[in-house]
């Protein structure tokens, strides 16, 4: 089938890729004639393992262009995949889904579907149609069915391949079919259900990931004041099947394009509906406690922290992508570098994009070279290559072997028997 992919960011790129790789042919659009240009020379604008190879095997099958009119000509199918960032307020930005709508609607050559791949807030599906109305007055059908993504960055080529569950949510039966049979590869649960319904699924599944992570650093801090070990409850609690082990690991928050945006967009919506979500609030209260907390434990650790050194292990939100989007490590080196203090930082893969905003911070070559002449090492992101450092030489350059391990990647027995000073989130 011939399909149109708009935007090719994490989930847009991602997903073209991919349904070209189940043998479709894909024209991926975006604005940024840059972006474009260095696509076709296979160069992405993203770090996402595998993609890169993904992306040169399916070269017969992708084109990339900045022209919608130009990617929708003959596509039967045209996947919305901008970005809708969070405003001040929280509410989703939906300037971008509508420009491409109305693009959409002044392009039109044919019946096509228009799926929402980006989280859109409820009720978008029926914007997004109302505005392909509004700028096309010709014959041609078109249906807009919502295909909200479940995709992890730093997974999301896995993801996309061995989803849980595609989810499509449509007004018409047959659209609703079209837009399953490309997925029909994956040979995984395809549910077919209402466009609201749909839109809200991704929510109500993102926000129940964010509650499970606010719920175990709650956990955690209630650990630590009475002499329990977070890691264990939370990999006992995970043996009950109705809770499940994954998304109890307690740190310093949650952070990435997703979670914090979807949940205030999810809670914009509930206020808008006159409806106080109170659960979803603490969600988001307890997320930006948790950052603070790690500024606390180094000053707990320290006695101080103004003008002290200080070394920084991982900016990425997460591991395995280089995106810094609401990152707890901007939050802690910013909190840091207020109170004067002599910064190293090293993350494998995000320091391109970290020395874009972040400043008076020494971005250094390796983990080694962050904890050097350092009074305090502070693990932000759980790298693997952080994982089995060699302690001994570590604390042989440091200037105080002092640990704040904020993801909690080390043992606290085998750290201090190597004569450091530890502290985790939740661990005793
Ligand atoms: C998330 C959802 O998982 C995915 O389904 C959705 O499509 C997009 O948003 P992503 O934001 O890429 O994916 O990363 P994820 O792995 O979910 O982690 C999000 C944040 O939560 C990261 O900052 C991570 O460090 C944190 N996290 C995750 C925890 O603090 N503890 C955990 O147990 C899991």
């Amino acid at each position: 089938m011939k399909i149109c992919v708009v935007g090719t960011g994490y989930v847009g790129l991602v997903t073209g890729t991919c349904i070209a790789d189940l043998g479709n042919d894909v024209t991926c659009v975006d604005v940024d004639e840059k972006k474009v240009e260095n696509l076709k020379k296979n160069i992405l604008p993203i770090y996402e393992p595998g993609l890169e190879e993904l992306v040169k095997r399916n070269k017969k099958r992708l084109n990339f262009t900045t022209s919608i009119k130009e990617g929708m000509k003959g596509a039967e199918v045209i996947f919305i995949a901008v970005g809708t960032p969070p405003k001040h307020n929280g509410e989703a930005d939906l300037t971008f889904v509508k420009e491409v709508a109305k693009s959409i609607g002044k392009s039109m050559d044919g019946d096509k579907i228009i799926v929402d791949k980006s989280t859109v807030p409820i009720g978008m599906g029926d914007l997004v149609e109302s505005i392909i109305e509004d700028n096309y007055k010709g014959k041609s059908r078109y249906d807009v069915v919502s295909c909200p993504e479940f995709l992890r960055e730093g997974s999301a080529i896995h993801d996309f391949m061995n989803p849980d569950r595609v989810v499509i949510g449509a007004k018409k039966k047959d659209a609703a079919e079209k837009v399953a049979g490309i997925f029909a590869p994956l040979k995984c649960k395809i549910v077919i259900t209402d466009l609201r319904s749909a839109e809200m699924i991704k929510y109500a599944s993102n926000s129940f990931l964010a509650t499970k992570i606010s719920f175990i650093n709650e956990i955690a801090n209630i650990c630590e004041r009475v002499g329990a070990d977070v890691s264990t409850v939370a990999e006992v609690m995970g043996f009950d099947k109705r809770i499940g082990a994954q998304f109890l690991n307690a740190g310093a928050g949650f952070g990435g394009s997703c979670f914090p945006k979807d949940v205030a967009a999810l809670i914009n919506i509930a206020r808008s509906e006159d409806y106080e979500p109170l659960i979803l609030n603490a969600v988001m209260e307890v997320n930006k406690m948790q950052k603070k907390l790690v500024l606390n434990k180094i000053k707990r650790m320290l006695g101080t922290v103004e003008g002290r050194a200080i070394g920084i292990l991982g900016i990425a939100f997460k591991p395995n992508t280089d995106d810094i989007r609401e990152a707890v490590a901007l939050d802690v080196i910013k909190s840091l570098a207020e109170k004067g203090c002599r910064i190293k930082a090293f993350d494998p893969v995000a320091m391109p994009n970290a020395k874009k905003v972040l400043k008076n911070v020494t971005f250094v070559k390796d983990a080694y070279e962050a904890a050097e002449k350092t009074e305090c090492l502070v693990v932000l992101t759980e790298w693997n290559e952080f994982r089995e450092l060699d302690l001994k030489k570590i604390k042989a350059s440091m200037k105080k072997p002092v640990i704040v391990d904020a993801r909690n990647i080390y043992d606290p027995e085998t750290v201090k028997k190597h004569g450091f000073e530890y502290t985790g989130i939740g661990r005793n």
